[in-house]
């Protein structure tokens, strides 16, 4: 495959189109996907290893477009990203995205099922998209390319190319976690089926953890009837491969970054309010699967139990603006803003408030910073594919101190067991956690920052996505044997 190329396709791509007063704007886009696999291609660049070095990135532009400003959007996403704009009507990408998308599989996936909405137009509009998606691929897939579909916006799009290409590479990973059939089966029997069918188009298809691995097999299983051994399955006579890929990081980036000009200047910055106390940082997206009243109610009741540590401790509260069309997020985040309120008025003096809370995008070198700074990481999400926060947090401790206070409900928390692992469902174990993390002894906290830091140097997010392409191609050529025996 001397000249193959790696076609990426994504909901989203590594940049979002803004209309800043007229003037449509281009700015980095937020999230796991496109941060870990942003990191990946620039390496492909640099690497000897691979014959992979050319790539397109196909993807959602963040926002409808008028034709006029279609070719110039085109031409800047490719001379500066080499990615290709799909570009989607808004109210079919408002039934797509703020519907099937974020209505129905984030909240089934992420066991909200109370929150899922089952609409058959949006239904419908998921298969236009994913449709769309398949013509825009299409006009640049070439055989000898390999396809890589990320994530649960594409679900029917690896049949539909498989239709198109029979014979083409087409891997599949999935950035959230893949729910346990009880909760897959709640969706109506066509819609399982054909997000399941569609799926089964790939030749290798990957997950975060085992256990969503496992899932998929049973729903597979019981709503097709088809049966794996070792992951593999036969699918219209063509062998197709489930496997676990742990998504990581880009360890350097964060560990370097620590000691750059940049992040000093951070630093020195924040250290003018923040000298006093010990700090505990939380960063996340918008989202109701992160967990972050959980994590409120828990901090609140730290506070109740240890005055001792009054105006010694401040908790930074980093949200992320994410999906505010979809009217659970507006809820939610009304109601971040009320508590952050209500614990700050409960417990704050005119020299300290136990929160200070920034809802916005923070630059790298001050996240970096910000990790860097911080006595304590608490991520307590109720569901997480993987939550990469976690991982940055720890590469962003140079000198292996910190604590990492992390839900079991995320899938990191596979691989980083050194963690302070809570059940982000009990307030009284996250307070418990908070009083120990911050008076856990230096030796302890280098011991396990450590280790999770060797694991994560070891498995970052080049690792995790060379493994894949090397599987991929593995696949394909055990294909080809079998056709020929
Ligand atoms: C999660 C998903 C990604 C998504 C990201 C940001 O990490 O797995 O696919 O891109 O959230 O969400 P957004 O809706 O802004 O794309």
């Amino acid at each position: 495959m001397a000249d193959a190329r790696l076609i990426i396709a994504s909901n989203r791509l590594p940049f979002t189109v803004v209309d800043s007063n007229g003037r449509l704007e281009l700015k980095a886009s937020a999230g796991g996907l496109v941060t870990g696999l942003s990191a990946y291609l620039d390496s492909l660049q640099h690497s000897a290893f691979t014959n992979l070095v050319e790539y397109v990135w196909l993807g959602w532009p963040g926002a409808s477009i008028d034709d006029e400003h279609k070719d110039g959007i085109k031409e800047v996403a490719a001379t500066r990203f080499n990615a290709y704009p799909v570009f989607v009507q808004e109210e079919t990408m408002e039934a797509f995205y703020h519907g099937f998308c974020n209505k129905t599989i984030w909240p089934l996936f992420h066991y909200f099922p109370s929150y899922v909405v089952y609409e058959s137009e949006s239904w419908e509009s998921y298969r236009e998209v994913n449709q769309y998606f398949c013509d825009a691929i299409m006009e640049v897939l070439r055989p000898s390319d390999i396809l890589w579909i990320h994530d649960y916006h594409l679900m029917l799009l690896p049949r539909m190319i498989r239709q198109s290409m029979p014979d083409v590479p087409i891997g599949f990973f999935l950035h959230i976690p893949f729910p346990s059939f009880e909760l897959f089966r709640l969706l109506p029997k066509k819609w399982a089926a054909g997000i399941l069918e569609g799926l089964l188009g790939a030749d290798l298809i990957g997950f975060h953890t085992h256990d969503y691995t496992q899932y998929f097999l049973r729903s597979v299983l019981r709503i097709l009837g088809i049966e794996a051994n070792m992951g593999q399955m036969f699918v219209d006579g063509r062998m197709v491969q489930a496997d676990t890929f742990p998504m990581g990081i880009d360890f350097h980036r964060f560990n370097d970054a620590v000691v750059s000009k940049e992040t000093e200047m951070e630093r020195e910055r924040l250290k003018n309010t923040l000298s006093d106390f010990k700090t505990i940082i939380s960063v996340d997206r918008l989202d109701y699967s992160k967990g972050v009243l959980n994590r409120l109610e828990g901090f609140e009741l730290f506070l109740k139990d240890n005055p001792q540590w009054h105006k010694k401790v401040v908790l930074l509260l980093v949200i992320v603006p994410s999906r505010i069309g979809v009217d659970r997020y507006q809820t939610i985040k009304t109601q971040i803003d009320q508590m952050v309120g209500n614990i700050n008025g409960r417990f704050g003096t005119f020299n300290w408030m136990p929160i200070i809370y920034k809802y916005g995008h923070v630059p790298f070198h001050q996240l970096v910073a910000l990790y860097n700074m911080s006595d304590v990481a608490l991520i307590t999400p109720l569901r997480d594919g993987m939550n990469l926060v976690s991982k940055e947090y720890v590469a962003s401790r140079k000198d292996a101190t910190g604590v990492l206070i992390l839900s079991e409900l995320a899938g990191a928390s596979k691989e980083l067991v050194e963690a302070v692992l809570i059940n982000p469902n009990d307030r009284g174990e996250i307070a418990i956690a908070i009083k120990n993390a911050l008076e856990m002894p230096l030796e302890e906290q280098k011991s396990r920052i450590e280790k999770m830091q060797s694991r994560l140097k070891k498995y970052d997010v080049v690792k995790w996505a060379t493994d894949f392409i090397d599987e991929l191609k593995d696949v394909k050529e055990g294909q080809s044997r079998f056709r020929t025996r």
